[in-house]
Order: C-alpha cells, then sequence, then structure tokens
C-alpha cells in the first residue's frame, strides 16, 4: 500500500517502523527516516499542501500523525478529495483542539472529568486561583502539544503560567486536581466502534522523581502491570463508547484515534485529557509490541470498516521508551551537537525526534532528539534494555531520565 505519513517526531517513526513492507513517504519527516521512507517537505498545517503531496504520489492512505493538521482540517481536504485518511475531521478534532467542547461532550455523554473554569482575561485570574488552591492545575486552552499544563502548588507560578498564556492570546484553564495515577488509552475510533490499544503510562516531568518543568513526555511504557484486569475495559465502556456515541449523536462522528488521558483515582478513572491523535512518547512503547500489521487497522478505520478486523495481536511481555533530550530542555533546547552511537539506523531500537543530517554525521535539531525502546518479558527487563542502548548513544550535554517505570517496578503504584 502507498501510505503518506504526516509529522517529524518520535512518534511518526514510530508509526513508519509499525507499517514497514509498504510504500512509504513521510513529510516532512526527520532525518532518521530516511531509511524507512521518502521523505519530504510540506507545511503541516496547509491542508491544500498534505492533499497535493497525496495525490502527486497516489497515496492509498494518509496517516496523520500530529494534531496541528487535524485541527486544520486536513482530513476533511482529504476525504473531499476521495482520499483515505486516518485521523479525525476537524470539527471530531476539537476534542482535543477546543478543552471547552470536550468538557460540552462528557458532560453531555456522562463522563467524569475534572471541573474547569476557562478565563479569557487577565482580570479572571486571581477568582479561579482562589477558588482552585491548594494544587492548580493551569492549562492553555489553545493547541500546545503537551506541554501547556503547569501543575503546582505554588500559587506565583500558577499566576505566571496564566498571565503567560493570556498574554499568548489563548484563553486559560483552571481545573481541580484528579488524584490517582495517570494511565494514557489509545483507542481506535470509528463512528461506534471503539478498538483499545496497550495502556501506557508516559513521565511528564523533565527529571529523576517527578521533579523539573512539564515537557512533551521524558518516557513511557506498556503495559502497566499495576492496572486491574478489567481496567481497559472499563476505560472502553465508562469514556470511549460513551464519547464516540456522543460525537455519532451530535452528526460529527469520530475516526482516528481518541487518546484518553485518565487519573484512576478511588472512585475509578476520570479524564485528564483527551487528544485526536497518538500520543508521544507512549506510541513509541506502544506499537513496539503490534503483532498486527498496522496498516490494515488504520486502513479499516479510515473506510469505516473497523467492525470487520480480527482482534489485534500483541507480543507478550513488556515495552520501555527512553527519550534523550538536548542540553537545556525544555526551556532553552540547545541544538546542533552531534549524535553518535551504533544503533542510531535501527528503529526497532532507536526513534528519532529532533534530528537531521549533517556532512554524513546526525545532529540535534530539537529538543527531544531521540528515544530508545527496550523490550522484554518483564517490565525490568525491557527497562534494563532500553537504558543498555541509551548509554550506547553520545550527544555531549544530553541528558534522560533513570527512573522510567521505576515506581511500576517497584510496585509503589496501587490504585
Ligand atoms: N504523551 C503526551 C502527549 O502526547 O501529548
Amino acid at each position: 500500500m502507498r501510505i503518506l505519513v504526516i509529522g517529524s517526531g518520535g512518534r511518526e517513526h514510530a508509526l513508519l517502523h509499525a507499517l514497514h513492507g509498504n510504500e512509504l513517504t513521510v513529510a516532512p519527516g526527520n532525518a532518521g527516516m530516511s531509511r524507512l521512507a521518502q521523505v519530504r517537505p510540506i507545511d503541516v498545517s496547509s491542508p491544500v499542501d498534505i492533499v497535493g503531496l497525496a495525490r502527486e504520489i497516489d497515496a492509498e492512505l494518509v496517516v496523520i500523525g500530529p494534531e496541528v493538521p487535524l485541527v486544520e482540517g486536513a482530513a476533511d481536504a482529504l476525504i473531499d478529495a476521495g482520499i483515505p485518511v486516518f485521523g479525525p475531521t476537524k470539527a471530531a478534532a476539537a476534542l482535543e483542539g477546543s478543552k471547552a467542547f470536550a468538557k460540552e461532550v462528557m458532560q453531555a455523554a456522562g463522563v467524569k472529568t475534572a471541573s474547569a473554569t476557562r478565563v479569557e482575561s487577565a482580570d479572571g485570574i486571581e477568582a479561579a486561583l482562589d477558588e482552585y488552591g491548594p494544587r492548580y492545575v493551569v492549562k492553555d486552552d489553545g493547541l500546545a502539544g503537551g506541554k501547556g499544563v503547569v501543575v503546582t502548588e505554588d500559587r506565583a507560578e500558577a499566576k505566571a503560567h496564566a498571565e503567560a498564556v493570556i498574554e499568548s492570546g489563548n484563553p486559560v484553564l483552571f481545573e481541580s486536581f484528579l488524584e490517582g495515577p495517570e494511565v494514557s488509552l489509545f483507542c481506535l475510533v470509528d463512528g461506534e466502534t471503539v478498538v483499545p490499544l496497550l495502556p501506557a503510562q508516559d513521565h511528564k516531568r523533565a527529571y529523576d522523581n517527578d521533579e523539573g518543568p512539564n515537557t512533551g513526555g521524558m518516557g513511557a511504557y506498556a503495559p502497566l502491570p499495576w492496572l486491574p484486569e478489567d481496567g481497559v475495559q472499563v476505560l472502553v465502556d465508562d469514556i470511549a463508547r460513551p464519547v464516540a456515541e456522543e460525537m455519532v449523536n451530535r452528526g460529527i462522528p469520530y475516526q482516528g484515534l481518541l487518546y484518553i488521558g485518565a487519573a484512576w483515582g478511588p472512585e475509578g478513572p476520570a479524564v485528564v485529557e483527551f487528544n485526536a491523535r497518538f500520543g508521544d512518547p507512549e506510541t513509541q512503547a506502544v506499537l513496539s509490541l503490534l503483532e498486527t500489521p498496522l496498516a490494515d487497522v488504520l486502513l479499516a478505520v479510515a473506510e469505516g470498516r473497523l467492525d470487520e478486523i480480527e482482534p489485534l495481536k500483541w507480543h507478550d511481555g513488556y515495552a520501555a521508551m527512553v527519550v534523550l533530550a538536548a542540553e537545556g530542555y525544555p526551556q532553552a533546547a540547545k541544538t546542533g551537537g552531534v549524535i553518535t552511537g551504533e544503533t542510531l539506523d535501527d528503529p526497532s531500537q532507536v526513534l528519532h525526534a529532533g534530528t537531521k543530517e549533517e556532512d554524513g554525521e546526525y545532529v540535534a535539531s530539537g529538543g527531544r532528539v531521540l528515544g530508545v525502546v527496550g523490550k522484554g518479558a518483564t517490565l525490568e527487563e525491557a527497562v534494563d534494555n532500553a537504558y543498555r542502548i541509551i548509554e550506547g548513544i553520545e550527544l555531549p550535554g544530553a541528558f534522560y531520565r533513570k527512573d522510567i517505570a521505576r515506581p511500576a517496578i517497584e510496585g509503589a503504584i496501587s490504585l
């Protein structure tokens, strides 16, 4: 199958690896992907350019990785052009693009989530801080690539973030803090049909022991040994399916990947956020365990046939993913450093995120430079394998978290 993948990060590298065996093009891609796919430059925010490239290569399927093209209407443009696309329409992608819309859908569907107040000007910030302490959850209500959230007990920090969001031109959302460990569950959704992938957890803070600023994600693991046996089913029954049905009832059926970020508190799971796309870095861990060929599954969603596919098959065991970040990430990542290591061209071990090629060498071109994936029969073995791989990679000044999946291995997560 001729497949066009839109995006340029570790998630898209993982998608390409899982789609291996097909005729692949990626746009705009990154240096590490050129061994798996033809890499083409593109403006991902332009639906017209995406349709143009899909037509040029005669794509039989377009898979949209990041949220920006979805919220800009790339899927709508591809559907109008008669090209099968994996990814929701602009109206359906509002589940990620507009937190107010997501809250409205959840309320109508009877799905548990945090209470929230949306503030549109600096005048409303103090009153919202009074309402929501002592643990403040302050979110950018626009698209922020998973990086627009500050969770803090420091009122001054919460206020500064709220002011920065308002200054950027977006509304700011104050939410009640949801107790309990977080679960990322990716669900394939096609109208009312929901097929969950393996549950995962990511580590959002920059440094060990969940210290430091929030990032796009510093590592992940899957599946979750601490989740109850029926945990995935509960997330599907209580969250994914009611939301999918509510979207159908509203005449905006969802087709693509619905990412449920939930906190599992004493009363069960409650939604922290939805995303309209695969998550990064969880995708890199989850897809490494998928045995079923991904292309057929994504095409089935794009063609409205998800209810016809065989149950997904998964490899036994666990996967752990560790991100190598450039010095200074996330505040001011230093790019341009040369990356060396023997595994850099093996996508079963290393997935590139922010790399480019210069004079035959890989150099860092972004904050999250690459991620390594280790697998094993146990979570501990998977983590050990990931650290063995990352220790063989050099990038001056780079750092990574040393405690990915550690609380789960130590049995420190309980519900
Ligand atoms: N894992 C966080 C995100 O993809 O937004």
